[in-house]
Parts: C-alpha cells; sequence; structure tokens
C-alpha cells in the first residue's frame, strides 16, 4: 500500500478545497453552537477570521452584521468563500504574520486553525496586537493527536497538524496579557474533543 503525502496546509487545503463544505455537518459538531453566541452582538463590529477557509463561521457573522475580513493561506478554500458571499473582505495571509495595522479588529476569531501551527504563540502574538483594547479573540482547539486522511479529487491527502495541550494554550495567552475570560470544553462519549477560548486584550 502506498504512504499518503502529507501537505502544508497551503498546497494541502487548495487539493481540499472543492469538497471541504461536504464536511459542514461534522465540523459544527465540534462546536455544538456554541461559537457563534460567544462573540454577542457583531453588528457593525470589524472581525477578523484567521484561516477562514470556505467560510463556514465568517458568512455567518458577515450574516449577523459584523464586518469581516477572511485571511487564510489557501487561495481555492478563499475562493469557495467568495463565491457564496460577495461582502467578506478576502486576503491571502499567514496567522503568524500579518499585514494588519495593531489595534485594529473588535474581534479576533479563528476556529480549526490552531491545529495547524506548530507555535501558536506565534499566532497569539498577532492576534493580540491587531485587536483594540478591550477586543477579544475566541478560538477553538481541538483534541486531534494525528492528521486524518482527507479526501480530495487528486486522492487521499494528510494536511501537516500539531496536538496542543490546553493548559498550555490558556499559559501561552496569559503570558501575553490577554485575559482569558472563559476556557469552554465540548464532550462527545466523556471525552473532550474541542476547547473555545475566549481571551480578552
Ligand atoms: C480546518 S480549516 C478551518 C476553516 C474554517 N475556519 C472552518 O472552521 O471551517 C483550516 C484552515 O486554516 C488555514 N490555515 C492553515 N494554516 C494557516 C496559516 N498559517 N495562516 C492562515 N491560514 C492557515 C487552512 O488553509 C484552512 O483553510
Amino acid at each position: 500500500m502506498s504512504k499518503i503525502k502529507v501537505l502544508k496546509s497551503a498546497a494541502g487545503y487548495d487539493l481540499a478545497a472543492s469538497t471541504y463544505d461536504n464536511k459542514e455537518k461534522y465540523l459544527n459538531s465540534f462546536e455544538q453552537n456554541n461559537f457563534l453566541p460567544l462573540l454577542g452582538d457583531l453588528h457593525d463590529k470589524k472581525v477578523l477570521d484567521v484561516g477562514a477557509g470556505t467560510g463556514r463561521l465568517a458568512v455567518l457573522m458577515s450574516k449577523a452584521g459584523a464586518e469581516v475580513t477572511a485571511m487564510d493561506v489557501s487561495t481555492q478554500m478563499l475562493q469557495v468563500l467568495k463565491n457564496k458571499n460577495s461582502k467578506i473582505k478576502t486576503l491571502i495571509g499567514d496567522a503568524e504574520n500579518m499585514s494588519f495595522p495593531s489595534n485594529f479588529f473588535d474581534v479576533v476569531v479563528a476556529t480549526f486553525l490552531i491545529v495547524h501551527l506548530k507555535n501558536p504563540q506565534t499566532f497569539f502574538d498577532e492576534a493580540y496586537r491587531v485587536l483594540k483594547d478591550g477586543g477579544i479573540f475566541v478560538f477553538s482547539n481541538i483534541n486531534q493527536k494525528e492528521a486524518p486522511e482527507v479526501d480530495t479529487k487528486q486522492g487521499k491527502i494528510k494536511i501537516e497538524s500539531f496536538y496542543h495541550r490546553p493548559e498550555k494554550i490558556v499559559e501561552d495567552l496569559e503570558s501575553l496579557a490577554f485575559n482569558v475570560e472563559k476556557n469552554i470544553f465540548l464532550y462527545e462519549n466523556e471525552v473532550w474533543i474541542n476547547q473555545i477560548v475566549v481571551a480578552k486584550k
């Protein structure tokens, strides 16, 4: 049996983009309807969705009245998003090195992103910088120890991923002067499947 190639995010998600939305229900099940309500009233808020992908969350935030900027390393994922909603601004960019000015956004979100970052603290630092004082950073950390196989039209691939201990995530945020306001664990069969953190600048 041939081995499955492990790709970096940009190349992997470019291949996965056309079928990514088939997994929407499965991805939603990791949030159990908890994510969006944590963002509060989004009307006229400047929101940055990092690793926005095909806009699973960005589209909902835009409908809730937010001025959404969707950033991602994958051109093809953002192309799918653009076809769904032309109001959302899109930008190709890296979570660890953002081109936005400091103190710019009211809210920064990232769902299913940090599993792809080797060192999330660099991203946390950037999220802190681009947030306004009092702004919130809300993100998820899935309990995934091994990269899953992803079906694409070109065959099966894996996308580089990294497990992050929930305690370390909170320590990292606190060391950057974020105030961790909520640290929520979602469970399936008594095993945690997703951590959702709300941190305030
Ligand atoms: C599992 S998808 C999540 C997409 C979307 N947030 C969602 O919840 O459906 C992960 C996304 O993060 C993007 N990504 C991975 N590493 C990134 C990085 N360093 N900077 C920005 N985006 C990145 C991928 O291209 C992909 O679109």
